[in-house]
């Protein structure tokens, strides 16, 4: 079978960490007999730069008439003085919005080879914790109005949160089916104690909890939730969040796995086609220097195959092969710690990942 592939490098490592997942694919289609075909388009600064747009068109075109897109990572201070609509990261935006891809699966679990890098007590870690973060990916704060006026003390901004009974019931939904093929417990996280649009979301989420009496359900503060994850992560087994919500407790979850480059992404929506990243950015102070971990990359590429393939078997090789070269003591510059390993590049932990497959 054929498998037609967007490929949105962006920028920074985006370009080095798509192609070490590009060389893992093809050794997958190799070895299983399927064809991926890739197709490279801009978004992020170098568009800016090559079109004078963040988000050109055809590239919306590309994605949506792509079987699945693999995007690497976008911006850089480069393009940090701009108006925020030609900022790079609309394009990310941009682009999760007009694929409709409501629904941001976030996987974090401790690795073991990699418990020397968690910054946890030693008690907690050996607990271990295994979370998937379902964060709403289209709605909220992000995309809500927002602008500059004059104000009581003079200039101000402000930036709005709406949240529709729609948009909740179905990124509810995607964290109950989530938790039927795992450990069927969803933590939904608000700040219910201060925002109408947080009783809202306990309101909805529990609604739709009735339809999955198999699933418990309990709400967690938002800060309250912050604290938890230092403080005892293996509670956690799918964590329904809010776009921003989300986007700041999975930084914080990537932290106590070792390291963010280790953690990968898919972003779904309604069809089977979806966007897959990994949650960490650009890295411009390492860009093109060989030194960023592909890791989280060529997870996300395993997902793809998950999801938008049903291609559980290679997804599965893959995984597997990333546990091997870790528990072999392989590490990236981000996850040396003071282990004194010598690190490996990004193309050399490529190979490694390659020659486990
Ligand atoms: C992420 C990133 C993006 C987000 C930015 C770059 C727009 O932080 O994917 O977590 O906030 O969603
Ligand atoms: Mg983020």
């Amino acid at each position: 079978m054929t498998y037609n592939i967007a490929l949105v490098k962006g920028d920074g490592i985006g370009p080095e960490i798509v192609d070490s997942a590009v060389r893992v694919l093809e050794t997958i289609g190799a070895r299983y007999g399927h064809s991926f075909k890739f197709k490279e388009w801009l978004a992020g600064g170098c568009a800016i730069d090559a079109t004078g747009t963040p988000l050109p068109e055809e590239t919306v075109e590309g994605c949506l008439t792509s079987d699945s897109v693999l995007l690497g990572a976008v911006g850089g201070p480069k393009w940090d003085g701009l108006p925020g609509n030609l900022r790079p990261e609309k394009a990310l935006l941009g682009l999760r919005s007009a694929m409709g891809l409501y629904t941001n699966l976030r996987p974090a679990k401790l690795y073991l080879a990699l418990k020397e890098e968690c910054p946890l007590r030693s008690d907690i870690v050996a607990q271990g914790f295994d979370l998937m973060m379902v964060r709403e990916l289209t709605g909220g704060i992000y995309f809500g109005e927002r602008g500059r006026r004059e104000g009581k003390y003079g200039p101000e901004a402000y930036d709005t949160e709406t949240y529709s009974v729609l948009e909740i019931e179905r990124i509810a939904r995607a964290a109950f089916e989530t938790a039927r093929k795992r450990r069927r417990n969803v933590i939904s996280i608000d700040k219910a104690n201060v925002l109408e649009t947080s009783r809202l979301w306990r309101e909805t989420v529990h609604r739709v909890a009735e339809d999955y009496p198999d699933v418990t359900l309990s709400d967690m503060l938002v800060d309250n939730a912050a604290m938890q994850l230092v403080r005892r992560p293996s509670q956690f087994d799918v964590v329904l969040t809010s776009n921003m919500f989300g986007d700041i407790l999975s930084d914080e979850a990537s932290q106590i796995t070792g390291s963010i480059g280790l953690l990968p992404s898919a972003s779904l929506g309604a069809t089977k086609r979806g966007l897959y990243e990994p949650i960490h950015g650009s890295a411009p102070d390492i860009a093109g220097m060989d030194r960023a971990n592909p890791i989280a990359t060529i997870l996300s590429a395993a997902m793809m195959l998950r999801y938008a393939f049903d291609l559980s078997e290679e997804a599965d090789a893959i995984e597997s092969a990333v546990d091997a070269a870790l528990n072999e003591g392989l590490r990236t510059a981000d996850i040396v710690g003071a282990s004194g390993i010598r690190p490996l590049g990004c193309r050399e932990m490529t190979d490694a990942i390659i020659t486990r497959l």
